[in-house]
């Protein structure tokens, strides 16, 4: 008999199946075994009788462990107290992979869940989570292909850094060095003189020194970068490419939503507004006037200024024109505020911080020269970037969106952690 999937059965409802998963519950009598199958798809409750499948059967039965793997036909019937609604009354079954106690029970804490990664992927809650991921990656390729840009794949191994030196990881390099990509868009920008609008998601690394809900050291980010483009424009790519993003997530996974506790009438909501984009300088505003919180122009806004400001939305936003001094070498001074730069953030609700960093990227050589130096870097190992200002230069823009953390909000989790399968952090690198 051909296997089905058991959302197919459940859907199916009565009749002869067969179905194949792992041991999810199990309980028994001497006479019955109740089994809760998983597979990919869903769970249903599979009941084996003693009478039915023989006595040596049944020994076999009553042996089965949480995760062990079997095979088993029978007959379909609705019962409203199985957990989805329908029980397969087995009439036999084959153990493919017989399971020893399995570690993973209930209540343990999250530090024995992440040493034990590799067998709590299979719980429903991060097989969720995985396939809410898998929407939306599929989801962000999709936006830029429809829209034009091509894909371009940077260098993993960089011999600098795009995003301060502080959390670059060294590589040995035969018998020199190098680092770990913190970002795609240097490259990115020389690839935008041949193709004009370009994409990627691609591995990122960052030596975060401290150990948060938000920052991992191995993340995803999905990075455009567009030639002829202003900040104006981005910016708006940038809310579409989330609504986008957002909106493919509730077509496809409203299940997986609802599993994890996020309430989808909500996300609907936020999917259909306007998202309001703000400058930093009235960000300030906010949160004199509405926090009582005085924070001097010049400071970066932190996790806690960040989540006081996003208690008055309930969308993401975007804060534009944060000021020039605390910037990455690339964001150029705006020529009309000369003490702000032509760049963004998006800011997503209920303190998930920010989801995407972002500006209109600097053509003028001398102003890049005295950023890097101001940064302590020396302007030569940038000669091939200043290079792309020597020749035809153009006004260009990108942004790169945090995977991970976007998909944190949407799932609604309370440690980034969750939305990744074997994560990365200054105290975990295995398994
Ligand atoms: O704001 P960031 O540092 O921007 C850049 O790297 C730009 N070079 C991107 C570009 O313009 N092409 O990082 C972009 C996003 C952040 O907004 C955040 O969502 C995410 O990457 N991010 C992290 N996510 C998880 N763990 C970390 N340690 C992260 N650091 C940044
Ligand atoms: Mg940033």
């Amino acid at each position: 008999m051909k296997f089905i999937p058991v959302n197919e059965a459940i859907k199916k409802g009565s009749g002869k199946v067969a179905v194949r998963g792992w041991v999810h519950r199990e309980r028994g009598s001497n006479k019955l075994k109740f089994i809760v199958l998983r597979d990919v798809s869903n769970i249903i409750q599979c009941v084996i009788d003693k009478e039915t499948v023989g006595n040596a059967k049944f020994k076999e039965a009553d042996k089965l462990q949480i995760e062990a793997s079997l095979e088993l036909e029978g007959e379909l019937k609705k019962d409203d107290r199985a957990p989805t609604g329908v029980e397969l009354i087995v009439k036999t079954f084959n153990v493919v992979g017989w399971s020893e106690k399995f570690p993973i029970a209930k209540d343990q804490s999250t530090e024995f869940l992440a040493d034990n990664r590799h067998l709590w992927l299979r719980s429903r809650k991060m097989t969720a989570i995985m396939k809410v991921r898998h929407t939306l990656v599929t989801a962000i390729h999709k936006f830029f292909q429809e829209r034009g840009y091509y894909l371009f794949d940077p260098p993993i191994l960089q011999p600098s850094q795009c995003e301060g030196g502080a959390t670059l990881f060294e590589v040995k390099y035969y018998n020199d060095k190098t680092y770990l990509s913190q970002s795609w868009q240097l490259y990115a920008e020389a690839a935008v003189f041949a193709l004009g609008k370009v994409y990627d998601v691609s591995p990122t690394f960052r030596a975060e020194k401290s150990n948060t809900s938000r920052h991992l050291s191995e993340f995803w980010m999905a990075e455009m970068e567009a030639a002829w483009m202003e900040l104006d424009e981005v910016t708006e790519v940038a809310k579409d490419e989330v609504r986008f993003i957002l909106k493919e997530v509730l077509k496809h996974n409203k299940k997986e939503l609802e599993l994890l506790g996020q309430d989808v009438k909500k996300l609907e909501k936020v999917a259909s507004k306007k998202w309001p984009t703000v400058t930093y300088k009235n960000t300030l505003k906010i949160l004199k006037d509405k926090e009582n919180m005085h924070v001097e122009f010049g400071k970066d806004l932190r996790t806690i200024e960040e989540d006081k400001i996003m208690k008055h939305f309930d969308t993401p936003i975007i804060v534009t024109h944060y000021p020039k001094e605390i910037m990455a070498f690339y964001k150029p001074r705006d020529p009309k505020d000369k003490e702000t730069a032509l760049c963004f953030d998006m800011l997503l609700p209920e303190g998930y911080g920010e989801g995407i960093g972002g500006s209109q990227r600097g053509t003028d050589i001398k102003e890049l020269t005295e950023s890097l130096k101001k940064m302590g870097e020396k302007p030569e190992d940038y000669e091939w970037y200043l290079d792309l200002r020597r020749y035809g230069s153009v006004p260009h823009s990108g942004y790169g969106l945090g995977v991970e953390r976007v998909l944190a909000w949407i799932c609604k989790l309370s440690n980034i952690k969750d939305t990744i399968a074997f994560p990365r952090t200054q105290r975990r690198k295995s398994p």
